[in-house]
Formats: C-alpha cells, sequence, structure tokens
C-alpha cells in the first residue's frame, strides 16, 4: 500500500506560515496536470486564510490556515462532485509525500471568501500547508478518532471468497478520509463482478464516493466507472 496512504490524516492545526517557493510551484505543477485530467478548474491559493478567520464558520477547529486549494468547474460538467474527491485525493496523496499536512474541508470554512466565476461551481477546498507537531492530547483525540475506523469486511458484500486484491483495496479505503468520518462507500462482489455505491444522504457523498474510488485503485490498479453503482474493470 501506499506510504502516503498509511502517514495521512486530517491535519488541522498548521504553522501558519507561507510555504516556500519550490513547494507552491510543485503544486501548482501537479494541480495543472489533474486540471487537464479532469476537466476541473482547481485552484491554488495562497493566502486563503480570511476563509478560516471566522470561528462561528469553522467551530473553532482549526489554527493557523493560510494555502487552501479550491475544487471548483463548470457546474454542468458531468460528476463534478466525484471528480473533486477523486482528482483531489490524487492530489492530496502528493502533498503529503511532500511532507505537508492536508484536510478536506466541505462544511466548516466561509465560502464566500473565495470568487468563483459564473459558470462554475466550487465543490470543496483543502487546506494544505507546514503543520504543528500535535501534543499529546491531540494525538490521543487522533488515536480514537481512527479506532472508530470500520473493519474492511464490513465495507463489502460478497457471494465467494474475497480475493487479495479486492480485500486489499479496501484495506485502502478503510483509511480514506469521508466527510464526517462517515466511511460511507460499500463493495459488492457477486457473480465474479466488483462495484461501488455509496447512499446519496448527504451533499459530500459523491466526493467520498470518489475518494474512495481513488484508494481502492491506487492500491489495486484497475478503474471504475463514474458514478454511483460504478462497475470495476481490472
Ligand atoms: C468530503 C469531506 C469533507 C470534509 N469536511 C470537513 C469539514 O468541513 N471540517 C473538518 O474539520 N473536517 C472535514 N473533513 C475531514 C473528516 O472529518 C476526516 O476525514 C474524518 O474525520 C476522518 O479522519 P482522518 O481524515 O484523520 O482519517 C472532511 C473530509 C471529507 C472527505
Amino acid at each position: 500500500m501506499r506510504d502516503a496512504i498509511e502517514k495521512r490524516f486530517s491535519v488541522r492545526g498548521y504553522t501558519g506560515e507561507s510555504l516556500d517557493g519550490e513547494k507552491i510551484e510543485k503544486i501548482k505543477f501537479l494541480i495543472n496536470k489533474y486540471n487537464e485530467q479532469s476537466g476541473l478548474d482547481i485552484q491554488f491559493v495562497e493566502d486563503g486564510s480570511k476563509a478560516f478567520d471566522s470561528a462561528r464558520k469553522t467551530y473553532g477547529m482549526f489554527r493557523n490556515v493560510r494555502s487552501v486549494i479550491v475544487f471548483k468547474g463548470n457546474a454542468e460538467l458531468e460528476n463534478l462532485d466525484e471528480k473533486a474527491g477523486f482528482y483531489g485525493e490524487a492530489l492530496l496523496l502528493d502533498l503529503v509525500d511532500m511532507g505537508l499536512g492536508t484536510c478536506w474541508v466541505g462544511g466548516t470554512f466561509d465560502k464566500e471568501s473565495f470568487s468563483c466565476p459564473e459558470n462554475e461551481r466550487i465543490v470543496i477546498v483543502m487546506t494544505v500547508g507546514e503543520y504543528q507537531k500535535q501534543n499529546m492530547k491531540e494525538k490521543f483525540i487522533l488515536a480514537q478518532l481512527h479506532k472508530k475506523r470500520k473493519a474492511w469486511e464490513t465495507r463489502i458484500d460478497a457471494d465467494t471468497d474475497i480475493p487479495d486484491w479486492v480485500k486489499e483495496g479496501i484495506e485502502a479505503v478503510v483509511l480514506a478520509p469521508s466527510a464526517v468520518n462517515s466511511q460511507k462507500p460499500h463493495f459488492n462482489y457477486k457473480n465474479g463482478e466488483l462495484s461501488v455505491n455509496i447512499p446519496d444522504d448527504h451533499s459530500m457523498t459523491k466526493v467520498d464516493l470518489g475518494i474512495a474510488k481513488y484508494h481502492f485503485i491506487c492500491t489495486s490498479g484497475g478503474s471504475f466507472t463514474w458514478g454511483n453503482n460504478a462497475v470495476y474493470t481490472k
């Protein structure tokens, strides 16, 4: 499994300092690459701190946020939300490889502080930056949260023995971030066909679905069709 998948956790406490020029260039290079692949209009905002200033909107959970990546795209783009999740998670894991902290943020920020062309829609944002070493209390809270990760067996229904490549893919999905830690994407392995679905009961479900698909294919290869009840091809 990719190191970044195992190491990643949501970082909410940053140093507040600007990223160095080389790292910013690399992030912009990666964003260009994923924009070309996806048709999204992902944007790096060097100082997006304003969106995290209001304790009312952030519930005081974030500290010293500076740089923010905004995931937006043409409102008519098919599977816009899922693509934000899929390509965004690809970018997020690259940022983890660079030693940076990241956190997807769907709700607890001020959306109005980012500009967006009229034909586009902001799906979600991601904080990025050098981060503060966690203190004992934060480490404890994180360990408690990660104990709530569901076992891989509960994320799949199967009518036969589950092959190793499916198990390994789902183990990577277990380590994926999800909105309010809901861990909803669910797999089926029936009649030799693998598929994934998510109950459509939250504004962030499609982002979660894209993230889960990325973790799976990043680990076991292959691809999924876009959309819900997506079918896998090796
Ligand atoms: C689509 C999505 C939206 C999220 N929105 C928020 C948010 O608004 N505020 C926040 O503090 N964390 C947010 N998170 C982070 C989740 O709370 C976090 O992934 C989850 O609790 C699991 O913890 P971990 O990422 O450390 O494994 C979001 C994650 C995802 C995938």
